[in-house]
This record gives C-alpha cells, sequence and structure tokens, in this order.
C-alpha cells in the first residue's frame, strides 16, 4: 500500500504475537487448543504490587510524570542494580519507558544512522533485528549453534565486527532457548569488545531472576567495568513480577544516551503510566519472597517439557539454564509426511500441521533466525503442558 512509510516495509508483525492469536481465534471458535506461544508468566502480579498501585490512584498519583520516571522509581533501580548486579549507576543514569521493548527502541533509534551495524546472535528475540531495521540500522546475524548450546563463541562475535559495528546486543538469559551465560563465557566475549571501541552493548537481562539448577547469573558491566561506559543494561518487571500487562521497562547506561532517549520519549509516548511505576517500586523494594517459589515451579515444568520431548520422535530437547522457553531441534521430522499427507518440508509447517492436527500453538524457528527449530513456552499449567507433550509425542509418532 503505497501511503505506509518506507520503515514499515523493512518490518514484520510480531509472529509470537501472531501465533497467539491464532490460537485463541481457534480456541474461541471451540477447538480444544494449547497454547505454548505466549511469551508471560502465567502467575498472577503478587498482591502487595497491586495494593501499592491502588494505594497510588487513591493518592492521585494519575497525572504526568517525568518523561522518564518518577524519582522513587529512580531510586529503586539504582538500589536494585547495586544489590544485585554490583553495577553503580546515578538516578541521571537511569532510563524508565513503557515496557523493556519501549527502551530498547529508544535506544536503537537514538543512536542508529542509515549503515550502522548491530550484531545480534541468532536464535534471536524476534524485535531485535525489526526494531534495528526500524531505526534504520542493518541487523548482521550471527549464529549461535546448538551444538554450544546456543551461545555465541567469541570467535564468531570478532569475525562480525566491522568499523560500521555500533552495538551488540546480548540476551541471558534468552528468549527463545532459554540458554544463560556464565561469567566466564561473557567474559570471553567482553575480552573481544574491549578491542573495539566503537561497539556499544546492550545487555537484555530482562530474564535474570529466572534461572535454574543454582545457576548465577551476570551481567556484562559487572564483569568487565571497563565496559560499562559504553553497556545498556535493559531490565524490567514483566518476567521477574509477572508485570507484562503493567508495561515497565528500565535501563542503567552512560548520561548522554539516557538523555537522548528521554528526548525520544519526551516526543513519543512521554511517561510510563504513573500508576505502574508506583507497582513497580514495590515490585522493586517490597519483598521477593515468591520468587524462588516461581522459579523452583518454572524448574520443574522445564524438566517434565524436557524429558517429555526427548521422548517424542524426531526431537531433540537440550535443557536451557533460564528463563521459560525450551527450543527443541524438530531436524528428526523434516521430510516426514502426516496422517492427511501434509509434508514437514520446514519448521514452519511442523507448527502449522501441529496446531491443525493436535491443537497445540508452537512458534516455528524461522521466526527467531534458526531452523529447524520450535519454540515452546512453558510458563503455563503443568497439566496444559503434560498434555500438550503427550500431543506433541503423538503426531510425531504418526508421521512417516
Ligand atoms: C528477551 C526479551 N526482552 C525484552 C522483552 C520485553 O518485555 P517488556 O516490553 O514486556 O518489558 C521480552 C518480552 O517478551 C523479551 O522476551
Amino acid at each position: 500500500m503505497g501511503f505506509v512509510a518506507h520503515a514499515l516495509e523493512r518490518v514484520k508483525p510480531s509472529p509470537t504475537m501472531a501465533i497467539t492469536s491464532k490460537a485463541r481465534e481457534l480456541k474461541a471458535a471451540g477447538h480444544d487448543v494449547i497454547g505454548l506461544g505466549a511469551g508471560e508468566p502465567d502467575f498472577d502480579t503478587p498482591d502487595n504490587i497491586k495494593q501499592a498501585a491502588i494505594a497510588a490512584i487513591k493518592r492521585g498519583e494519575t497525572k504526568y510524570t517525568a518523561v522518564d520516571g518518577i524519582p522513587e522509581l529512580k531510586a529503586a533501580i539504582v538500589k536494585k542494580f547495586a544489590r544485585e548486579n554490583g553495577l553503580t549507576y546515578k538516578p541521571a543514569e537511569i532510563s524508565v519507558g513503557s515496557g523493556g521493548k519501549q527502551v530498547l527502541y529508544n535506544a536503537l533509534l537514538a543512536t542508529l544512522n542509515p549503515g550502522d551495524e548491530v550484531i545480534i546472535p541468532s536464535p534471536y528475540w524476534v524485535s531485535y533485528p525489526d526494531i534495528v531495521m526500524l531505526a534504520g540500522g542493518t541487523p548482521v546475524i550471527v549464529e549461535a549453534k546448538l551444538a554450544d548450546g546456543f551461545k555465541l563463541k567469541p570467535e564468531a562475535l570478532a569475525a562480525a565486527i566491522t568499523p560500521r559495528t555500533k552495538w551488540f546486543i546480548f540476551n541471558s538469559p534468552s528468549n527463545p532457548t532459554g540458554a544463560a551465560y556464565t561469567r566466564d563465557e561473557i567474559k570471553a566475549l567482553t575480552d573481544v569488545l574491549l578491542k573495539h571501541e566503537q561497539v556499544w552493548v546492550l545487555t537484555d537481562d530482562i530474564y535474570e531472576h529466572l534461572v535454574y539448577d543454582g545457576f548465577e547469573f551476570t551481567t556484562p558491566a559487572a564483569v568487565e567495568p571497563k565496559l560499562k561506559g559504553r553497556t545498556l543494561t535493559l531490565n524490567g518487571v514483566s518476567k521477574a513480577y509477572s508485570m507484562t500487562g503493567w508495561r515497565i521497562g528500565y535501563a542503567g547506561g552512560p548520561e548522554p544516551l539516557i538523555k537522548a532517549m528521554a528526548t525520544l520519549q519526551s516526543q513519543s509516548t512521554s511517561n510510563p503510566c504513573s500508576i505502574s511505576q508506583w507497582a513497580a517500586v514495590e515490585a522493586l523494594e517490597g519483598p521477593q519472597d515468591f520468587l524462588p517459589l516461581w522459579v523452583a515451579s518454572f524448574q520443574e515444568r522445564r524438566d517434565l517439557v524436557v524429558s517429555m520431548l526427548n521422548q517424542a520422535k524426531g526431537l531433540t530437547c537440550p535443557t536451557p539454564e533460564g528463563a521459560f522457553y525450551v527450543y527443541p531441534s524438530c531436524a528428526g521430522v523434516i521430510g516426514k509426511t502426516t496422517p492427511k499427507g501434509q509434508k514437514i518440508g520446514s519448521d514452519e509447517d511442523f507448527a502449522t500441521a501441529l496446531l491443525q492436527e493436535e491443537g497445540v500453538a508452537v512458534v516455528h524457528g524461522a521466526a527467531f533466525g534458526l531452523s529447524p527449530f520450535f519454540r515452546i513456552s512453558y510458563a503455563t499449567g503443568a497439566d496444559a503442558l503434560e498434555e500438550a507433550c503427550r500431543r506433541i509425542q503423538r503426531f510425531c509418532a504418526s508421521l512417516t
């Protein structure tokens, strides 16, 4: 359509949202569908956080606020970075937006010029390349292989860097694989980055609290303090506090970048929701005792899904360290045929046939830049998960 800007020709609607709405449609039409596409925890927002929002409404905290966050929230974020990550930021080095996605968008739009390159390991969160392209930059996709636990090797990072590289986007634990980098693995990457002063690091730590088997989370600016002056440490309350709908994300980084991001936000959305900001203060400052319970529950579900998928004919499912996703390979079913005569030529065919035949919604790996795989979000009840895995096993066994 000629009326729509060229910039939009470069981006796709989020495929994960597309699969979620397809599953919702089928469900509404009376089909028995289990949706494993959504990237949000199934827990309710903790009550103390809800109460803080209600109290904020009653106090009349219902007006415009400072564009990139109320001082109380910035102070809580400064404390959070110090307490949990060993990172020292001043309030002027903190930016709060309407979700981690807006903060990421602000950072890229505020810094990219045409021809600037952004290194993104694949498989990646679907929004990274599209936001880079929307901002006029060039995504440079570098594969993080299954054989390497879906973690980028320093040699691969080094080989991808050019004089035009502006950002390296790093995400651990990862969406879609759940892979999380150890301190040594991060150090190997930051050692490469130290040699290239033009490259900034955008680390997306949104799944920081969801790690299993005692895994110790850490973040690039903490591993290599010499990089802190060119690192944006992105986080948010969506995943750890089950607050996806409240839309609060934040980042810590050098003041000139934070200022530029605020300028951009001042001419787009202005401040994030005032009530949500007060809820986020409570999330960060209030009791954290529900978190180990949630993590234990996610770990149980991860183990269930990994074990059941590895029993499905033609699938191989690695055990991820964090987040609430698994990213199994479906290489063993490519080339096979469904009982209705449909050929499985790609991971997209696999996901489509699985939804049609068994009513299980997963997202195909091509959407995340690495095939033939698919992503399952296990942030859903254990009974539904078990049933979904049984259906996947039955579907795989039916292929010839
Ligand atoms: C890796 C990653 N980063 C950032 C986000 C953004 O979260 P929000 O905008 O809800 O803060 C998501 C959400 O799915 C994600 O998976």
